[in-house]
């Protein structure tokens, strides 16, 4: 499978990182052992910065502008040099060509296109790769469907949840060309991952990012492992910290990702947190590229459900649903507060019975919840990032 960069995502190791050395002592004056040192960024210093507060060139210098798609509070506003959009062209490309595109492939982006990173991140490095691309963004869903089938698109960019939606537009998964996707911008699981397989007889690929770090492609899977996505580590220093404490942890531990950017010149960050949470490893991967692979997405800091003193990430009630072959993957979790303890109900599409989901949920959670079996098709369908959890107890 053709590499976009192989002289840098390919680099030894050791030179790698005399090349993270080097950029992070010119861009901040750090060296790399005094990183675990240094002061976090977070994300409401950027907020308190709104609009340009943070920015390190002048307003004329940047080409664009970005936001965040955060659903609390005030938009968090990002910028790009013309390198910086250069670079995350560049970042696209590779995560594309991950997937098995190249020149002529005919690539259909269905992430939106506007403020939210998605659409024009993806669009942009599919050009730089040379493929052909299609511009549908979000919405009309019938519509890209029928787009997929007429124009023979090899690779589908969008959200994991809106791929499901796709595929409920779609006759026959084999009139399809789709070869591979590239599904990310909200968490997702390894039963989710089949269910779109499946559906879209394609083998699908995680691809993460975030807007403050970039947007799309800060890391992306290889087709040949799909075993973590590979972080694009010439641009990006990544650690791992436990969220408690903020102190560094080893390779294989779970902990929130933080990014410190090395090539950015609009919006440089420090030690980033990013509030998601995730492990890393740098054993080498089939594919040939060396740059460390980041696990799944596993759950965020700041999402993390307490039902009556379980804790309980989104993510693992997916999985715990998804091993349940009569539910199908559309859910939606409700949380309440009826009196003075807390009620989480499942809502999920399937045919079986509901005491077996709500044995199944607490045996392998220890979580007391109710379910509703619903109708088919009457979870609503996202067309971008998907809303799982509907917190009425602030209401
Ligand atoms: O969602 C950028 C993006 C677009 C990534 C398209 C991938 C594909 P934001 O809107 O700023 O940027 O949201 C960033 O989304 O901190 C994660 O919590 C979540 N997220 C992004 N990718 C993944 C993923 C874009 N693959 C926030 N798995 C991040 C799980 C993801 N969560």
């Amino acid at each position: 499978m053709p590499i976009f960069q192989p002289e840098v995502e390919t680099m030894p190791r050791p030179e790698l990182e005399r090349l993270q050395r080097d950029r992070l002592r010119e861009r901040f004056g750090v060296e790399l052992e005094a990183l675990p040192e240094q002061p976090f960024r977070v994300k409401s210093e950027l907020r308190n910065a709104y609009p340009f507060g943070l920015l390190q060139v002048p307003l004329e210098e940047c080409v664009r502008i970005h936001a965040s798609s955060g659903t609390r509070g005030k938009a968090t506003i990002v910028a790009y040099t013309r390198a910086d959009l250069a670079a995350w062209a560049d970042c696209c490309a590779r995560a594309l060509a991950a997937a098995g595109a190249g020149p002529g492939t005919v690539v259909h982006v269905a992430y939106g296109y506007g403020l939210f990173t998605g659409g024009l991140g993806l669009h942009y490095g599919a050009e730089r790769l040379g493929c052909t691309v299609v511009p549908a963004s979000g919405g009309n869903t019938p519509r890209q469907a029928q787009l997929l089938e007429d124009l023979g698109a090899e690779i589908l960019c969008c959200t994991p949840s809106y791929a499901l939606a796709i595929a409920d537009h779609v006759s026959e998964p084999g009139s399809l060309e789709l070869r591979a996707g590239l599904f990310g911008a909200e968490p997702w699981t390894e039963g989710l991952r089949e269910a779109i397989e499946v559906a879209l007889d394609l083998k699908a690929l995680d691809i993460y990012g975030l807007s403050e770090v970039m947007g799309p492609g800060v890391s992306a899977e290889c087709l040949e492992t799909r075993d973590g996505a590979h972080v694009n580590e010439d641009h990006f220093l990544v650690e791992v910290v436990d969220p408690q404490s903020g102190q560094p942890l080893p390779d294989g531990e779970v902990g929130e990702l933080v990014f410190s950017t090395l090539t950015k010149e609009a919006l440089p960050l420090l030690r980033y947190r990013t509030g998601d949470l995730a492990s890393l490893t740098r054993e080498p991967c089939a594919c040939g590229r060396t740059f460390a692979r980041m696990s799944r997405v596993l759950g965020r800091t700041d999402d993390m459900l307490i039902i009556r003193g379980v804790n309980v990430f989104p993510s693992e009630i997916e999985r715990a649903l998804l091993a349940i072959p009569e539910l199908s993957p559309h859910y939606q979790l409700v949380v309440e507060r009826p009196g003075h303890l807390d009620e989480l109900t499942v809502q999920v599409e399937g045919t079986v019975d509901p005491a077996e989901v709500r044995k199944q949920l607490h045996d392998a959670l220890g979580l007391t919840a109710q379910v509703e079996i619903v109708e088919p098709g009457s979870v609503s369908r996202s067309e971008g990032k998907v809303l799982r959890v509907l917190d009425r107890r602030s209401a």
